[in-house]
C-alpha cells in the first residue's frame, strides 16, 4: 500500500519508471530527485517514512514502506510501482547500512539482512516484472569496500564483496533477457551513514564526495551498455569500470570480466 502519491510534476515526457530502495536519504535520495528530474516516475522505497513520503511528494512520485530485509516488502514494493504507474524499468538497489568494528554475529545478520538479502530479494522481486516487459536496468550500490579490505567494519566490507559478487555472475546471466546489472562502488560520500566517522575521515584527509557526483555516475552507468560491472567512483574522478585480475589460462568458457 503507497503512503502518499501523488501526479507527475515533472516536465519531460517520458513513460519510464523506477524504483529507489533507500531512497529517503543520501545518496538514493539524490538517485531519485535526479530520475525525477529527466521525467521518470519513482517510487521511494524505505524504511523511514516520514523523510521517504516527503520527498515522493516534492517529485511527484510515490513512497512504498519498505523493509528491504523482507523479500515480502520487496515483492510488495514492484507490485505497487506497477499499480501506481503500470510499468517497471529502473532499480535502484541501494539501502544498506554499516556493520562496525565487532564481529558481532547480531550485528552480522542485520548488515546483511540490509545490505545483501535486500538486493538479493530486489532481485528476485523485480525480475519477473522486467523479464515479462522484455528488458530493464539494475543498479545496485555497493562501495569501495567490495573491493578493498576494510579492517575497521569487516562486516559492512562482506557484504559488498557479496554484491559484486552477484552483479559479475548475474551481469551475464541476465543480458540475453535484454537486462543489465551494474554496480556502483563509491569511496566515501557526505551521508548521514558516515556521520560517525567524520572525525577520523577528516583526520585522515579524506574528502567526502557530495550525493551529486554519486547520481552522476548513476546516469554515467544507466547510459552505458555494460553489464556485470563494478564501477570505481572517487572524488573529482569519472565512474571506471574496475578492472579486475584476469586468471593465467582460464578456460574461455569461464573469462568473464
Ligand atoms: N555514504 C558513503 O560514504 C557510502 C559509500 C559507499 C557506498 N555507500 C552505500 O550507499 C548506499 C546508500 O547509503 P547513504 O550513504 O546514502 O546512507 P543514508 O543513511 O543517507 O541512506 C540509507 C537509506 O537506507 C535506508 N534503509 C536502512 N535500512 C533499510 C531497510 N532495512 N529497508 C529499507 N531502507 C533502509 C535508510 O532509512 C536511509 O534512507 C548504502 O548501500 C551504502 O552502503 C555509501
Amino acid at each position: 500500500m503507497f503512503d502518499t502519491d501523488s501526479t507527475d510534476h515533472s516536465t519531460a515526457e517520458t513513460d519510464r519508471v523506477a524504483l529507489v530502495t533507500g531512497g529517503s536519504s543520501g545518496i538514493g535520495a539524490a538517485v531519485a530527485r535526479r530520475l525525477s528530474g529527466s521525467g521518470t516516475k519513482v517510487v521511494v522505497a524505505d524504511v523511514d517514512e516520514d523523510r521517504g513520503s516527503a520527498l515522493a511528494e516534492r517529485i511527484g512520485g510515490a513512497f512504498h514502506r519498505t523493509d528491504v530485509s523482507v523479500l515480502a516488502d520487496n515483492e510488495a514494493a514492484v507490485a505497487a510501482a506497477v499499480r501506481r504507474f503500470g510499468r517497471l524499468d529502473v532499480v535502484h538497489l541501494n539501502a544498506g547500512v554499516c556493520g562496525g568494528a565487532e564481529l558481532d554475529p547480531e550485528q552480522y545478520r542485520r548488515t546483511m539482512g540490509v545490505n545483501l538479502d535486500g538486493v538479493f530479494y530486489g532481485v528476485c522481486a523485480a525480475l519477473p516484472e522486467l523479464r515479462r516487459q522484455g528488458g530493464g536496468k539494475f543498479v545496485v550500490t555497493a562501495s569501495i569496500g567490495g573491493l578493498i579490505g576494510m579492517p575497521y567494519d569487516p562486516i559492512y566490507s562482506i557484504s559488498k564483496h557479496a554484491l559484486i559478487g552477484l552483479v559479475r555472475s548475474l551481469g551475464p546471466a541476465l543480458a540475453p533477457a535484454g537486462i543489465s546489472i551494474n554496480a556502483l562502488c563509491p569511496n566515501f560520500v557526505d551521508t548521514p551513514l558516515i556521520a560517525d566517522d567524520r572525525p577520523f575521515l577528516d583526520e585522515a584527509g579524506i574528502e567526502l564526495m557530495d550525493v551529486e557526483h554519486v547520481a552522476d555516475a548513476f546516469e554515467t552507468v544507466m547510459s552505458t551498455e555494460e553489464t556485470g560491472r563494478a564501477w570505481l567512483l572517487q572524488a573529482g574522478r569519472k565512474p571506471e569500470p574496475y578492472e579486475f585480475a584476469r586468471i593465467p589460462e582460464l578456460p574461455e568458457a569461464l573469462d568473464f570480466p
